[in-house]
């Protein structure tokens, strides 16, 4: 809880401000995190787009994907930026962002009450992946939130890291589309082919990736 000072303000934070802000900071700070949100944001829109939903769904999906790892604030820098295998505490330190994030993203008045969901939820995939079981109920639409997870998969494979060089968009379909992958399992396949379509029609640049 933060401290009152004695004086009430009430701060209006906008949130293009304040997802301008947070690019700033883990981009200096954090190997890629800040990359890695525009590119995730770039698909979802351009996937949201392809699949016909509307203005104010697509706005609501972009603050969500642009701050859906903001809970990574609260994992240890030295964690994310290790070029080492991480063990399999510090691994379960970082499942934690998820719930960080809903949690920051609650204090946050100002901003559309939804986006908090994009970032609890998206790492879970039909029954698989985190945090499990899922009791945040929402009215978000779950396809916007499978829209997110699909394109946080396919950029974080395709993305060059400290400890892995970057895929190729072939091979990271591939990699999504392996079943018997733990990391990938449960993720909406109907979206996958949109992107896939989207891929190979040259519909989205994939340059800032690399
Ligand atoms: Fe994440
Ligand atoms: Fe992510």
């Amino acid at each position: 809880m933060i401290k009152d000072f004695g004086v009430s303000v009430d701060l209006d934070i906008k949130a293009d401000d304040f997802v301008q802000f947070y690019l700033k900071l883990v981009n200096r700070n954090l190997n890629h995190l800040g990359t890695h949100s525009e590119n995730t944001a770039l698909i979802s829109v351009a996937l949201a787009k392809c699949m016909g939903y509307r203005t104010s769904d697509i706005k609501l999906l972009k603050y969500g994907v642009l701050l859906h790892d903001i809970g990574k604030l609260f994992t240890p820098a030295e964690i994310l930026n290790s070029s080492r295998p991480l063990t399999s505490i510090e691994f379960e330190m970082i499942k934690t962002h998820t719930l960080f994030g809903y949690e920051v993203l609650d204090n946050f008045t100002s901003f559309p009450n939804e986006i908090k969901y994009f970032a609890v939820k998206h790492h879970y995939r039909q029954g698989f992946g985190y945090p499990k079981p899922l009791i945040y109920d929402n009215g978000v639409d779950q396809t916007l939130i499978d829209i997110l997870t699909v394109a946080d998969s396919f950029s974080a494979i395709m993305e060059p890291r400290v400890y892995k060089n970057n895929v190729s968009a072939e091979n990271t379909f591939e990699i999504m589309n392996d079943e018997t992958n733990e990391k990938n399992k449960g993720l909406n396949k109907d979206v996958i082919e949109h992107l896939k379509y989207l891929i190979d029609d040259n519909k989205i640049n994939l340059k800032g990736f690399f």
